[in-house]
C-alpha cells in the first residue's frame, strides 16, 4: 500500500506490533497502513465527523480489521496504557499542546507539528519526555518536521529546543533554515531590530552547517 513520504516516515519511527493512537486521523490512511503492513493495532480518533466517514470508507475499502474508529476531541475517552504509541499529526502546536494538557500519557509519542518547533520541544520535555528521533523530510515543495519523545529526563540548551538535538546535525534540515531566513533578512529595511534578531539567527545557523 502506498502513502506519502511523511506518513510513510512516521509509520517508520513505529515498531511493528505496536499499538497506536492516532489523534486527528482525518482519513485513516496511516492507520490502515500500520494495521496492513506492521501488523499494529490502532484507534484512529478525530473531532470531526466528515473526516471520520472518510476514514470508515477507507477501513472498508482496504479491509482491515485492527483500526477501531472514534469520535472525540483529543485524547477524551480513549483509554490509555503506558506501552500505546499515541501520534499526533497534521496541527499546530497550540492544539497539540491543548490535547497532552492534564491527560494521561503512553511511554512514546510521536509528534508533527507544523508551526512552533522551539515550543513544541520545550512543551513536551516539560511533560518529562526525552526527544528520541527527529525526522526532516521535504515533499511537493513542502518540509516536515516529526519528533519522536519517550518518557525520561534529559537537560537540553536553547539551541537543542530552538534547532533539535538531532535535527541541528542534519545538513539538509540546516540548509532550508538559512534558506528561509535569508530570505526574510532580504525583505528586512536595512539596520532595523527585526534584520539584527535575523542575523544573529543566521550566524547561528551557520555555526551548525560547519559542525554537521
Ligand atoms: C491536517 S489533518 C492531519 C491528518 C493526519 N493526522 C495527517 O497527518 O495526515 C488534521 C486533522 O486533525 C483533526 N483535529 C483537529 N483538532 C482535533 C482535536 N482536538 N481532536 C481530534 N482531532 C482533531 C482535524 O479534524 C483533521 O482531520
Amino acid at each position: 500500500m502506498k502513502i506519502s513520504k511523511r506518513l510513510e516516515t512516521i509509520a517508520s519511527l513505529i515498531p511493528s506490533n505496536s499499538k497506536v493512537i492516532d489523534i486527528g486521523c482525518d482519513h485513516a490512511l496511516l492507520d490502515i497502513y500500520l494495521a496492513h503492513e506492521k501488523n499494529c493495532e490502532c484507534i484512529a480518533s478525530d473531532i470531526n465527523n466528515n473526516a471520520l466517514d472518510q476514514a470508515r470508507y477507507n477501513v472498508l475499502r482496504f479491509q482491515v480489521k485492527t483500526v477501531t474508529l472514534m469520535l472525540t476531541d483529543g485524547l477524551d475517552n480513549i483509554p490509555i496504557h503506558d506501552e500505546d504509541i499515541i501520534v499526533i499529526s497534521g496541527m499546530g502546536t497550540s492544539t497539540i499542546e491543548h490535547i497532552l494538557e492534564g491527560k494521561k500519557l503512553s511511554r512514546r509519542l510521536i509528534i508533527s507539528s507544523h508551526t512552533d518547533f522551539e515550543d513544541l520541544r520545550r512543551y513536551v520535555v516539560s511533560l518529562g519526555y526525552r526527544i528520541e528521533d527527529e525526522k526532516y523530510i521535504e515533499e511537493k515543495k513542502k518540509a516536515y518536521i516529526i519528533m519522536s519523545f519517550v518518557k525520561g529526563d534529559v537537560s537540553y540548551t536553547d539551541e537543542d529546543y530552538r534547532y533539535g538535538p538531532i535535527l541541528k546535525k542534519n545538513v539538509c534540515y540546516i540548509e532550508n533554515e538559512r534558506e528561509k531566513v535569508l530570505e526574510i533578512i532580504n525583505q528586512l529595511p536595512k539596520g532595523n531590530d527585526e534584520m539584527k534578531r535575523r542575523t544573529k539567527i543566521l550566524e547561528e545557523l551557520d555555526k551548525l552547517r560547519n559542525n554537521a
